[in-house]
């Protein structure tokens, strides 16, 4: 890493985000307008450097190997990233790091090379939460259209939750849930259904040829006030259906058609309880507007059917592409808004590894 490349751009503000929650390590350069015309920043470049390959084996991602590959990561990522965005080191306006949630050892790597740069480099180290930043995403995604006030859905490996955001950096939690999130449980059931990791994917792709009515698959606090989830009772259901309620290993393995029709019924059942929870907080909190983001938004069924919600009861929807609803250091945008109000870090600042329950801080 060099300080090269051309002065700054007075213009312009431009940031590098380092994103190491769990296992991807991110880093993207991003480029906003100085206040007061803010609007919303572009995306110089964004390199996400998997783990996936290193975590396959344990079925899950492993903290401390997941913290010891970000090490190894964390400074060839963000040299890539400069090079993509053709900038050098000395015109970065400031540094931005996701601090929480995480896991701890893979969120203090890289807290400290964004501390490191921003020490050395003289600029503003600015930290964001990734939670807010996978729904800034859909800012993001969407510059010609207004994201917020809006009700915001983080489904992804390790959240469910749901906000009301009145802007940005004001997501005030309205419920979330109670044991697995939602991405958590198609992983776990995909390893169950033998489909590999990361498990979204795997259900999806087997879910395409089966019929999503073959097992009547419990959907938990559908009729509850509570914005709430649970998702720990729908895997131990298909585990019971595959297994039998003793749970022992079956001599032989479930036909294709029966993997199928038991993903395909699974994420039916994680759809219908999504879908529900972000209807009943639209009519709860009377916006008219939901923001999606997080890894499960990736999935095609859960797209099409929120879509149709969206329709029916004539809301705007907000869904990032692809890339950005998978983790990624690009949704770290959301530090040039925190950047713009003051929101500064000290360098004594630390990262706060647990998920703060949404409502029960
Ligand atoms: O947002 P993300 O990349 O990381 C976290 O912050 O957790 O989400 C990863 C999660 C994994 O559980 C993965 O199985 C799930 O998102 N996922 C999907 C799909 N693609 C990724 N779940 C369902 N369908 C998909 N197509
Ligand atoms: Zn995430």
């Amino acid at each position: 890493m060099t300080p090269t490349g051309p002065a700054r751009d007075l213009d312009r503000v431009r940031l590098l985000a380092i994103e190491t929650t769990c296992d991807e390590t991110g880093a993207a350069i991003l480029e906003g307008c100085r206040p007061p015309r803010l609007g919303v920043p572009t995306i110089l470049s964004s390199v996400v450097a998997s783990q996936v390959d290193l975590h396959v084996r344990f079925g899950g991602v492993v903290p401390e190997v997941a913290a010891r590959e970000h090490v190894r990561q964390v400074i060839p990522t963000i040299d890539e990233a400069l090079r993509q965005a053709g900038v050098g080191l000395a015109q970065l306006d400031a540094i931005a790091v996701a601090t929480r949630p995480g896991l701890v050892g893979a969120l203090i790597v890289g807290l400290t090379a964004a501390k490191s740069l921003a020490l050395a480099l003289d600029v503003p180290l600015v930290t964001f939460d990734h939670l807010e930043a996978h729904l800034y995403a859909c800012q993001l995604a969407h510059p010609d259209r207004e994201a917020y006030p809006c009700v915001g859905l983080v489904v992804s490996g390790g959240h469910t939750s749901l906000f009301a955001c009145r802007g940005p950096l004001e997501a005030e939690p309205l419920g979330g849930t109670i044991d697995d999130a939602a991405g958590e449980a198609f992983d776990k059931v995909a390893n169950l259904l033998g489909l590999g990791y990361p498990g979204g994917p795997g259900v999806e792709r087997a879910a395409r040829g089966g019929n999503p009515k073959a097992f009547a698959f419990p959907r938990a606090f559908l009729r509850d006030d509570r914005l709430d989830f649970s998702f720990s009772g729908l895997k131990t259901a298909v585990l019971y259906a595959l297994k039998g309620q003793a749970a022992r290993p079956e001599p032989l393995p479930p036909s294709p058609g029966r993997v199928a029709d038991l993903a395909a019924s699974f994420q039916e059942a994680v759809v219908d309880i999504l879908v529900a929870k972000c209807t009943q907080a639209l009519r709860v909190t009377g916006l008219r507007r939901l923001g999606v983001g997080g890894g499960v938004a990736a999935n095609a069924r859960f797209r099409e059917r929120i879509a149709s919600m969206a329709v029916d009861l004539g809301i705007e929807l907000l869904i990032p592409p692809l890339a950005l609803c998978t983790d990624n250091a690009a949704m770290g945008a959301i530090a040039l808004p925190k950047l713009a109000a003051g929101q500064v870090a000290d360098l004594d600042v630390d990262v706060q590894a647990g998920l703060v329950r949404p409502g029960r801080r």
